[in-house]
């Protein structure tokens, strides 16, 4: 724990990914029609995709289920304000130990690894999960990355944290996604620019943090858990890694 704490991973952000607003109400109107549907959300976070989906469409339910008791907070406090909390419940718990409830439509974005298993295995785990939790026609908004080109060796360094095999070439992920029982309905990927700020979110909660505490012991580590961050982004994953949003339909 850091003295005093950093701001949590919702401080200042709708979404925790490369997500903006106008691409968000995309993948919403791709995942549709709603109406009558229970939209269930793993690895949700704070919820914010599953939230305004409800907002949007009236007479729709929710169901999240993510680990972070702090993210999950938040998003029932979102859900309140909002006038939703009697159409959704957002719990506390490990997706993987999770024993499933009915959906309509899944959203696994951004969080293939709450499955559990090696990271290589991680984006098939999750295809397999969904697959059994949909009937025919139920829909599914993946969001999971992508190699946008191959990497070379420096880049795989300065991204130690992700092995090559994890990720592969977006035909191939969609490919994967269709031999696990879905066909594609729609795709998009994040681009740069919401890349970049979402990457600068984590940069600049960290500067603002050790501006205003310099003199804090955890001062050094903050920098540089900053310094690593950043070239985790622009040495490794900037020209690289994508993140793809595939809406798809299990057959
Ligand atoms: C990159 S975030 C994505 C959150 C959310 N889907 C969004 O788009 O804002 C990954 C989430 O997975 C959650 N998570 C990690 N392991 C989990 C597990 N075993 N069970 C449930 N949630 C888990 C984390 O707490 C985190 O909120």
């Amino acid at each position: 724990m850091t003295t005093p704490p950093l701001p949590p991973p919702y401080h200042g952000a709708d979404f925790n990914g490369p997500l903006s607003d106008a691409h968000a109400a995309r993948l919403i109107r791709d995942l549709g029609p709603l109406d009558g549907s229970r939209i269930v959300d793993i690895g949700c976070g704070w919820a914010e995709l599953l939230l305004r989906a409800l907002a949007g469409e009236p007479t729709a339910t929710g169901f999240g289920i993510d680990l972070d008791e702090g993210a999950v907070a938040h998003g029932r406090a979102n859900a309140r304000a909002r006038g939703l909390a009697d159409r959704v419940e957002l719990a506390v718990g490990d997706a993987g130990a999770w024993s499933g409830t009915h959906a309509d439509v899944v959203v696994n974005n951004g969080s293939s690894h709450v499955w559990g298993g090696d990271p290589v295995t991680h984006t098939a785990n999750a295809l397999e999960a969904v697959a059994g939790l949909l009937g025919p026609g139920g829909r599914f908004l993946f969001g999971e990355c992508f190699w946008l080109r191959e990497p070379t060796r420096r880049e795989l360094e300065a991204m130690a944290d992700i092995p090559r095999a994890q990720y592969r070439s977006l035909p191939d992920l969609v490919d994967l996604a269709l031999s696990r029982g879905f066909r594609l309905r729609a795709l998009s990927q994040a681009t740069l620019e919401e890349w970049d700020r979402f990457e600068s979110r984590y940069a600049r909660n960290w500067e603002d943090w050790l501006e205003r505490n310099p003199d804090s012991p955890d001062a050094d580590g903050v920098r540089a858990r900053a310094d690593r961050h950043r070239d985790f982004w622009l040495r490794g994953t900037r020209e690289t890694l994508g993140f793809a949003y595939l809406s798809l339909i299990r057959v």
